[in-house]
């Protein structure tokens, strides 16, 4: 029988002849040249880039997840380079989008940002698609108008989503593509801010059969004041505690009412 300390010899002998054998080089596991990962802050190519800080919230290949589909040249037209750049720099204000620049406390290089933002663009924009249309404002320029935002939405949105946004009474309705879901559930509504509403409204959700602003030839294109008050009608569904069996919230000031 052998003694442990000879099965030790025996395993340090085999060891140093491994090593002369294959050569420091070749050791099962070690990257080749210039295989070694990179730092995070040295990665620039797109895909990585997307899918690592982006993909999560907004979908594999820009599509299908929780958040906004960015693989929608429409948004990527409209919104524009210049405003995407410090929008993934910066952070999206008061929502679930944090801010990715190194200069606002995020992860991400200037150069990062730049090349996930450009990245966007050549990958899934369509260059002069919004050529020769004139798209409602990025950002709203009339006061929002909450009542004839029901009227705007009976016009061009009611036919998918229901008379009142349910989506109940989408079913059948003279459309291709006529079941769509509730938008004015308060939880649903609690999630997205009315920035996020107004780029569904401008842009649509193509990959999901709803039309940009312009519609899909039922009804003349929607208007920026259409736009705006589409969106102040629909957050007008806001409720204070959204997904609570009490949707009639405390007042302000009370303490909620007591259950046993
Ligand atoms: C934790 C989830 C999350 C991650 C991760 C995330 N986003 Fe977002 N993003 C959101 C949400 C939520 C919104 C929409 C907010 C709203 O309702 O207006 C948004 C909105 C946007 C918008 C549109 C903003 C506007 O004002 O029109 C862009 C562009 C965008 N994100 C790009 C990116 C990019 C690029 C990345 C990766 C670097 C990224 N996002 C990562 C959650 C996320
Ligand atoms: C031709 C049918 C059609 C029209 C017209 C239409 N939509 Fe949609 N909409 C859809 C479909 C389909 C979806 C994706 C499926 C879903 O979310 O239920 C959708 C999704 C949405 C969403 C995102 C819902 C979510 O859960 O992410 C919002 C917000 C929305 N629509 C608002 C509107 C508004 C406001 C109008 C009118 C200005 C409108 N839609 C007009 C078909 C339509």
């Amino acid at each position: 029988m052998r003694t442990s300390l000879q099965t030790a010899g025996a395993s340090i002998v085999a060891a140093i002849l491994l090593l002369a054998a294959e050569g420091c080089s070749h050791l099962p596991g070690k990257p080749g040249f210039r295989q070694e990962t990179l730092r995070p802050d040295q990665t620039l190519g797109f895909a990585i880039l997307y899918k690592d800080n982006c993909s999560a919230c907004h979908g594999d290949g820009g599509l299908n997840g929780p958040a906004l589909p960015l693989d929608n040249p429409v948004y990527l037209a409209w919104a524009g380079h210049d405003r995407m750049v410090p929008i993934v720099a910066g952070g999206v204000s008061l929502q679930s989008m944090h801010a990715f620049a190194q200069s606002s406390g995020g992860m991400l290089t200037g150069q990062q940002v730049e090349n996930i933002v450009n990245g966007m663009i050549a990958h899934w924009g369509r260059p002069g698609i919004l050529d020769g249309t004139h798209p409602p404002g990025y950002t709203a320029t009339t006061a929002p108008d909450i009542v004839a935002g029901k009227t705007a939405f009976q016009a061009h949105c009611a036919r998918c989503h229901g008379a009142d946004g349910t989506g109940a009474a989408a079913t059948g309705a003279a459309s291709k593509s006529s079941v769509a879901g509730s938008i004015v559930d308060p939880t649903y509504l609690s999630l997205i801010g009315n920035r996020g509403l107004r780029d569904i409204v401008v842009a649509g959700l193509p990959g999901e059969g709803m039309p940009d602003w312009r519609g899909d030839g039922f009804d003349e294109p929607m208007t920026d004041k259409q736009v705006t008050d589409v969106v102040a009608w629909l957050g007008s569904h806001r409720v204070r505690f959204p997904g609570q069996p009490f949707p009639s919230s405390p007042p302000t000031g009370q303490n909620p009412p007591k259950r046993n």
